[in-house]
């Protein structure tokens, strides 16, 4: 069956590669230089799985049958399922996703082929698929939320924690082709999940066809909940630094509650990355009319938090000015949310700096994956060694074993040590 997928980023390249190996995928993006790479067998972005089948693929040592194209006629015409993967940035003026590319993708789709079922897997906001689908006058639209993490992107899809799919209860053609998607993504994963045993008792990867409401809301709780979490054993820190107390025997000890469970719990600058931002601020705006306290909560104490650490950045700056150290600079050691990542889109340690730079600090960043001599107006630097001795404090949202050696001038809430 030939399938298209609009977007070669995180979420548009991990599905094209998993519905490779069973379809005859023609995934398009509107970067020519992203084609280029996937048709030479090469990953755009940083990810051990996709690397891997790519390269596999490339020595003829895996069978997958993907195309990279910019030609929407090329992409589009004959595909049964256009999955549809563009970015969906939050707009601060209107106060909502702009989901523009995602209505670029459809009318690409929908000018060179009718009868496709047009997968959407970008995040929309609540209620997006069913005003799609009837401003369009088109009801071949529905909606699959993707789950993934970036960096483990294709892992995620091997290994799905669940595949949701929605479209609207009454339309039973629809259903039938949500339920169809479903299945294609469940023989993409690894065989192996098929037998697997879920906490609930079942067996398999739990499969949900729900209404295309639903399933945008399922998204948005999701993360919002991952937001929640990781504001919480931040406020934890927060307060644990403030009255001197060990953060870290705080949380051991809260964490082995099971019903809390010692996982997802490490301290950070706050949640950051291109979802939790942007989905948490989405659904909060989905609210509107109906009564929360709990979603503005946890984006406000996001806020909350990059100000208190940029507070303890520079407190420690002044610390230095009065043992002599006349201008001292703060060095940010990589921009990137999680070790091991090449993506800083809207990484946290961005708002420390931010707020840093705003008091007169010179600041100096470490990032080997940026190629360009300035980051708002920041020098960037590739060389550790210089940016080591030239910096007085190191703030680091992940600490990194290269940091062993200055250890004493480096600044982190990164107590575990893990993502
Ligand atoms: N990154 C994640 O971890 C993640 C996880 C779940 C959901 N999502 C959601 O999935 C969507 C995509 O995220 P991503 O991280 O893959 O984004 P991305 O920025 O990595 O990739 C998007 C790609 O779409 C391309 N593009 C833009 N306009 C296009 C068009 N009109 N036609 C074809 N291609 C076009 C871009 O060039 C880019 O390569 C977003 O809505 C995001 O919220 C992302």
């Amino acid at each position: 069956m030939k399938v298209a997928v609009a977007g070669l980023g995180y979420v548009g390249l991990s599905v094209a590669v998993l519905l490779a190996q069973g379809n005859d995928v023609h995934a398009l993006d509107v970067v020519p230089g992203k084609v280029d790479a996937v048709n030479r067998g090469e990953s755009p972005i940083r990810d051990a799985e996709i690397e891997r089948f790519l390269a596999e693929a490339a020595s003829g040592g895996r069978r997958l049958s993907l195309v990279a194209t910019t030609d929407p006629e090329e992409a589009y015409a004959g595909a049964e399922y256009v999955v549809v993967a563009t970015p969906t940035n939050y707009d601060p003026e209107r106060n909502f996703f702009d989901t523009s590319a995602v209505e670029a993708a459809m009318d690409a789709v929908r000018a060179v082929n009718e009868d496709a079922w047009i997968v959407v897997k970008s995040t929309v906001p609540v209620g997006y698929t069913e005003r799609v689908r009837a401003e369009r006058g088109d009801e071949r639209i529905i909606f699959s939320p993707e789950f993934l993490r970036e960096g483990h992107a294709l892992y995620d899809n091997l290994h799905p924690s669940r595949i949701v799919v929605g479209a609207p209860k009454g339309d039973a053609e629809a259903v039938e082709a949500a339920g169809r998607f479903a299945a294609l993504l469940e023989e993409g994963a690894d065989p192996a999940e098929r037998s697997r045993q879920n906490p609930d008792g079942t067996v398999g990867i739990p499969k949900l066809v729900l209404g295309p409401t639903e399933a945008e809301a399922v998204k948005l709780f999701a993360n919002t909940y991952l937001a929640l979490r990781v504001a919480y054993f931040n406020e934890l820190d927060t307060y644990c630094e403030a009255r001197g107390l060990s953060t870290a025997d705080v949380i051991r000890g809260v964490c082995l509650e099971p019903r809390i469970g010692s996982h997802y719990n490490n301290p950070s600058f706050g949640y950051g990355g291109y979802c939790l931002p942007k989905d948490t601020k989405q659904l909060l705006a989905n609210y509107k009319d109906v009564p929360q306290s709990l979603i503005s909560a946890i984006v406000e104490s996001n806020r909350t938090r990059k100000d208190h650490v940029a507070d303890e950045v520079l407190r420690r700056v002044n610390e230095l000015v009065y043992r002599g150290v006349p201008a001292p600079t703060v060095g940010v050691y990589r921009l990137t949310m999680k070790s091991g990542s090449d993506n800083f889109r809207a990484s946290s340690v961005q708002g420390i700096m931010k707020r840093v730079k705003a008091k007169g600090v010179p600041v100096v960043v470490y990032e080997p994956t940026l190629d360009a001599p300035e980051f708002f107006g920041s020098e960037v630097t590739h060389d550790l060694a210089s940016f080591k001795s030239r910096c007085d404090l190191i703030v680091a949202n992940r600490w990194s074993d290269e940091l062993v050696d200055v250890a004493a001038k480096v600044y982190t809430r990164d107590l575990f040590r893990r993502d």
